[in-house]
């Protein structure tokens, strides 16, 4: 059977004040009615009912998810008593289906991202899930790049080695290279036979927990002791022993750039993994100054393709300005350059150690 692992562990401090400790991006409503994390849910849920979804978290966040995702049964949302990386997190939930599912296949979805075309990205799903249970592949979804960014993972395709699952091609994987420098970016843009994973995988459970003992043992002898560990000690337990003695490491650094047996379908759909405060300008409607405001008071004078976010209860006023984020909430005022929104990360770095 299909299952669904959503990873929703890391701390989103990109998004920064919207996005805290308490409550990073992905519980977070940055785009309409619902969060992230719920949109991720019912993005699948044609495909996956919710007793088949399973959500990976800090343990600080378990009851969040819950309220969130009420549909999703309560033994099905698994706390990490510290952030590992998302290896760690797969392998545990690999073993966690496995248990119940010998023949499980999973998909591994981020829950943080942007999809727009709905459908197109349920039929890609439906070729990758066809292809990972036809052999031991390790299935990714690929996206036309369209600049060289450096923090996404790359995928060389073979251009002459293509099989057809479900009406859609997928392609052998010459190499995975997970956030390449600049300069190598560019050459893999540039070579034409390059896209960005875009961070879901699907695989059979007994794929990837092959996988990780063949490259990534010290990870995979933790899933093998967390297994027979459930006979004989309590699953919370387990779990804490299991991350014990795992190393951080993500699953793109620790399998998909070891392991030959990857494949790729290019997606079709729309895709953002709404990054930064700059993915959120670009996704949304701008007026006719190229301003995206989210705010019901602001007051703005030849001041260009800004992003105002704001939680109203102050006046938001700017002048003379272009290529801002001003972001503003019940405890800070972030005002930053657009092109540089990435830089926030460093700004909660530096209060985490300020503390
Ligand atoms: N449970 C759990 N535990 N989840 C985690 C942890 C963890 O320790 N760390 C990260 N996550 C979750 C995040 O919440 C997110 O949903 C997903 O795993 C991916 O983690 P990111 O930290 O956002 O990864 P990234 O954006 O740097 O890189 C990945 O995604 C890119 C596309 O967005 C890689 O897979 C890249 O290759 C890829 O291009
Ligand atoms: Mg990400």
């Amino acid at each position: 059977m299909l299952h669904a692992v959503i990873m929703a562990g890391g701390s989103g401090t990109r998004f920064w004040p919207r996005s805290t400790d308490a409550k990073p991006k992905q519980f977070l409503n940055i785009f309409g009615n619902k969060t992230m994390l719920q949109a991720t849910v019912d993005r699948i849920n044609s495909l996956i009912p919710a007793d088949r979804v399973w959500v990976i978290t800090n343990q600080k966040y378990v009851d969040l998810v819950q309220d969130q995702l009420p549909d999703v049964p309560e033994q099905n949302i698994v706390g990490e008593p510290v952030a590992k990386d998302t290896a760690p997190c797969v392998a545990l939930a690999a073993a966690l289906i496995h248990e119940q599912d010998s023949d499980g296949t999973m998909m591994v979805l981020p829950a943080d991202h942007q999809v727009t075309e709905p459908d197109e990205f349920i039929d890609t799903l439906k070729s990758a899930e066809a292809k990972a249970q036809a052999d031991d592949s390790l299935v990714t979804i690929g996206i036309k790049p369209d600049r060289p960014e450096t923090g996404y993972g790359y995928i060389e395709f073979d251009k002459d080695k293509s099989e057809e699952y479900n009406g859609r091609e997928i392609k052998k994987v010459n190499q995975f290279r997970e956030k390449p420098d600049l300069v190598t970016a560019r050459q893999f843009i540039h070579s034409g036979n390059f896209l960005w994973n875009s961070g879901m995988f699907i695989w059979k459970t007994s794929t990837i927990l092959d996988q990780f003992n063949q490259h990534l043992p010290s990870v995979g002898k933790q899933a093998q002791e967390f297994s027979s560990a459930l006979t004989s000690t309590d699953q919370q337990q387990a779990i804490h022993d299991f991350y014990q003695g795992c190393p951080s490491i993500s699953i793109d650094y620790g399998i998909m750039e070891q392991s030959d047996t990857v494949y790729v379908i290019p997606g079709t759909f729309g895709w953002n993994d709404v990054g930064s405060w700059k993915a959120v300008y670009d996704l949304r409607e701008k007026n006719e100054d190229g301003n995206v405001i989210q705010s019901d008071t602001t007051v703005l004078t030849e001041s260009t393709d800004n992003l105002i976010h704001s939680n109203g209860d102050k006046i938001v006023a700017l002048a003379g300005v272009e290529d801002l984020a001003v972001v503003q909430t019940d405890n800070a005022i972030l005002v930053c350059n657009l092109n540089e929104a990435q830089d926030v990360k460093q700004i909660v770095n530096q209060l985490d150690e300020d503390e």
